[in-house]
């Protein structure tokens, strides 16, 4: 079985700036062309703490056609790898937090977050669609963004439409996601990248310390590499993506057919389970 380097950039984006985060992209990844996958963090391209959706309509940009994609194009073209970033999407009126997947093909995919994280409700529309695995030369990629980690139905969407990674681009604030990243992937039995940034970043009346920390984990659960939680940080790992495609615990628990579907129908209900409604 063949084996793949994948691997996150934990980076610090400078607020507002697009073309000095692209650029750190762009070194970062014509100085790790070993890489076969990068991840990069939510909102990459334009830092975080935005104030109102106009601020933020101001650096949002279309998937298609935008400066992001086509850097990103050229730049997994030339370097042969499949690359992952956050941005903040502009479509019609809509502005999304987004992310896109661009392949050395030329192929781009694009997820847009579902679940919104505090003021972030201010300023994105939440996404419209199921959170997508694509099928790339190495395996199955999973997509979803920071926040979506608090709601296991997003991984275990990922997981069951076959997902053998799920990449996680992310602005992590709070400090327990990596650990809670630990039952994702083993539940799911999937590798996961979580790739956070580092810094701090302020608005008028609350200041955000963004966690790092940055992970890979395996289908098992280890830790295959971590980040520091304040400095920039780089890690690649050789793993066979083909070890996710073993659901089974113990020679008579799978994860995935042990489950008792025929009990979990109200968890798609929206009604009242704590009053057994
Ligand atoms: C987050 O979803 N950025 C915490």
């Amino acid at each position: 079985m063949s084996t793949s380097k994948i691997g996150y950039a934990q980076t610090h984006p400078v607020f507002g700036n697009r073309e000095a985060n692209l650029e750190k992209v762009k070194s970062i990844v014509t100085s790790n062309t070993d890489a076969d996958l990068l991840v990069f963090p939510e909102l990459g391209t334009s830092g975080y703490e935005y104030a109102t959706r106009s601020e933020i309509a101001r650096v949002a940009e279309p998937l298609k056609d935008g400066v992001t994609s086509r850097l990103l194009l050229e730049l997994a073209k030339t370097h042969d790898t499949i690359l992952i970033i956050g941005y903040p999407e502009l479509h019609e009126d809509e502005i999304y937090n987004s992310a896109m997947l661009v392949e050395p093909d030329g192929t781009i995919h694009n997820y847009r977050k579902l679940h919104l994280f505090s003021r972030e409700q201010n300023l994105f529309d939440p996404g419209d669609a199921e959170p997508p695995v694509i099928e790339t030369r190495i395996g199955c990629i999973g997509m979803m963004i920071c926040f979506d980690w608090v709601f296991p139905e997003t991984a275990r969407l990922l997981g069951l439409k076959g997902a053998q990674l799920i990449a996680h681009p992310s602005n992590l604030v709070l400090q327990y996601c990596q650990k809670a990243m630990y039952a994702r992937s083993v539940e799911n039995r999937v590798f996961s990248i979580t790739c956070n940034r580092i810094g701090t970043e302020k608005s008028s009346d609350r200041s955000l310390t963004f966690t790092g920390a940055s992970q890979i984990l395996s289908p098992k659960g280890e830790v295959l590499c971590n980040a520091p939680s304040d400095e920039e940080h780089v890690a690649i790992v050789e793993v066979n993506l083909t070890d996710a495609d073993n659901k089974w615990i113990t020679p008579e628990n799978s994860i995935f057919e042990d489950r008792r579907i025929d009990h979990y129908g109200r968890l798609l209900k929206e009604l009242d389970v704590k009053n057994n409604l």
